[in-house]
C-alpha cells in the first residue's frame, strides 16, 4: 500500500478551485448539449461550437481525468452520467447552480475571506458597493440565473416535504422569499385544497408566474411582490420560509419573524425550511454545510444555525419551536416548526 506524502491533502485542497472552472467552461460553452447524448470527436464538437479545436480537446480530456466524460478511440468523447446534469433541458440539471456559484458575483466575496474573519464584515457589500440582493436587482440576467439556481437547490426539498409535514391541515400558505415557487408549487400540487403565495421582490419572483403555469395553478397560486423587512400580509395559516434565515443575522432576522409573528392567526404555524448544524463539528462531518456558512459570512452577512440558535431566534420573535422534522439525509434540510406564543 503507497501512502500519500505529507502535503497531498492540502495541495488537493488549494487546487480544488481548478475543477470548479473546468466545470463552469463546460457549462458555459454549452459542451454537454452539444453532444446530444451520443459521443462525438473533439474536432467535431469543436466546430459545432466555433471553437478551436486543440483548447476543446484539452477541456475535455480534463474533464475526463475529472471523471465526468470518458476519452474512446478515435478522438471520440462520451458524456457519462453525472456530467448529463451539465445539460440545460435534463430534469436534474444542476447547470445553473454551477454557473451561479462559480459567478463573480459569488467568488469575489470568497478571495477575501480572511479579511470577513478578521472583521466579521460581509466583503461582498465592500468589493461591489452594496448588498448582494441589492446588487442582483440591478442585474435581471443575474437574478434570473441565480432564481434558477435556487430552484436547482430547492428540487430535493420540493420533492421530500410534501410528505414529511402535513400541509393539508392549512388552507393557505405563504412561502416567505419563496423565489420562482419551486417548493410552494409542490406543495400545492399535493395538497389541492391549499392555495398560496410567494412573498419576494419583483426580481425574486419573476419566474414564478410561468412556473404557477406550467404547474396548472394560476387559480391557487398568486404573487405578493414586496419586502419581507416592510410588511408580510395576513391572510395565510402557514408561513413557510425556506433558505432565507440563514441569509441574515440574528437582528435582521427578528425583523422578518416578528412581521411573521403579527400576520399568523393564533392558531397557525411557522415552519423554517434549512440546515440545521450540529452543535460541534466532529470528525466526519460533511463540510458542504460549514462552507455554506462562510459564503453567507463572506457573500450576504448571514449564517448556518444550531437547533439551540433557531430556538433562542424563535423566541425572541414571539414563537416557539414545536416540531422538527428531517428531511432524507441526502437532502440535508430540516422542517423546523414554530408555534405563535
Ligand atoms: C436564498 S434565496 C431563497 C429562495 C427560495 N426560498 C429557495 O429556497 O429556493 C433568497 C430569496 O430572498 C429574496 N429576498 C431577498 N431580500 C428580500 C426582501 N428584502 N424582501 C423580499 N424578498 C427578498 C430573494 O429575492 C430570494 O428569492
Amino acid at each position: 500500500m503507497t501512502t500519500a506524502p505529507p502535503g497531498t491533502q492540502l495541495r488537493q485542497l488549494t487546487f480544488g478551485f481548478m475543477p470548479a472552472y473546468v466545470v463552469r467552461a463546460a457549462a458555459q460553452l454549452g459542451i454537454v448539449d452539444a453532444f446530444a447524448g451520443v459521443p462525438r470527436p473533439a474536432k467535431e464538437v469543436a466546430a459545432e461550437l466555433g471553437l478551436p479545436v486543440d483548447s476543446t480537446r484539452r477541456l475535455l480530456r480534463a474533464l475526463t481525468a475529472l471523471g465526468l466524460f470518458a476519452e474512446q478511440q478515435d478522438d471520440h468523447f462520451e458524456v457519462l452520467p453525472e456530467a448529463d446534469l451539465l445539460g440545460r433541458e435534463h430534469p436534474a440539471s444542476v447547470q445553473a447552480i454551477v454557473a451561479m456559484f462559480t459567478d463573480p458575483l459569488m467568488t469575489r466575496g470568497w478571495e477575501e475571506l480572511a479579511t470577513a474573519v478578521r472583521t466579521g464584515h460581509t466583503t461582498f457589500d465592500d468589493i461591489f458597493g452594496q448588498p448582494f440582493f441589492d446588487q442582483l436587482a440591478e442585474e435581471p440576467v443575474k437574478s434570473a440565473l441565480f432564481n434558477a439556481s435556487m430552484s436547482e437547490a430547492t428540487r430535493g426539498v420540493a420533492a421530500t416535504a410534501p410528505s414529511a409535514y402535513d400541509f393539508g391541515r392549512f388552507t393557505s400558505v405563504l412561502d416567505i422569499g419563496g423565489g420562482d415557487g419551486t417548493l410552494l408549487t409542490a406543495i400545492l400540487q399535493a395538497n389541492p385544497n391549499l392555495r398560496g403565495a410567494v412573498l419576494d421582490s419583483a426580481e425574486g419572483a419573476a419566474q414564478a408566474p410561468a412556473r404557477y403555469a406550467e404547474a396548472g395553478l394560476t387559480d391557487r397560486a398568486t404573487v405578493v411582490t414586496g419586502d419581507f423587512f416592510d410588511a408580510i400580509p395576513d391572510g395565510y395559516d402557514l408561513h413557510l420560509i425556506k433558505s432565507i434565515i440563514h441569509d441574515w443575522s440574528d437582528d435582521r432576522c427578528e425583523q422578518i419573524l416578528r412581521l411573521s409573528r403579527a400576520a399568523i392567526p393564533a392558531d397557525g404555524r411557522l415552519v423554517i425550511v434549512e440546515p440545521i448544524l450540529p452543535d460541534r463539528a466532529e470528525p466526519g462531518l460533511r463540510p458542504g454545510l460549514y462552507l455554506s456558512d462562510l459564503n453567507m459570512l463572506v457573500n450576504v452577512g448571514g449564517r448556518e444555525r444550531t437547533r439551540a440558535d433557531f430556538d433562542a431566534l424563535l423566541q425572541r420573535s414571539g414563537f416557539s419551536l414545536t416540531a422538527i422534522h428531517a428531511l432524507p439525509p441526502e437532502v440535508g434540510f430540516w422542517l423546523i416548526e414554530a408555534t405563535p406564543v
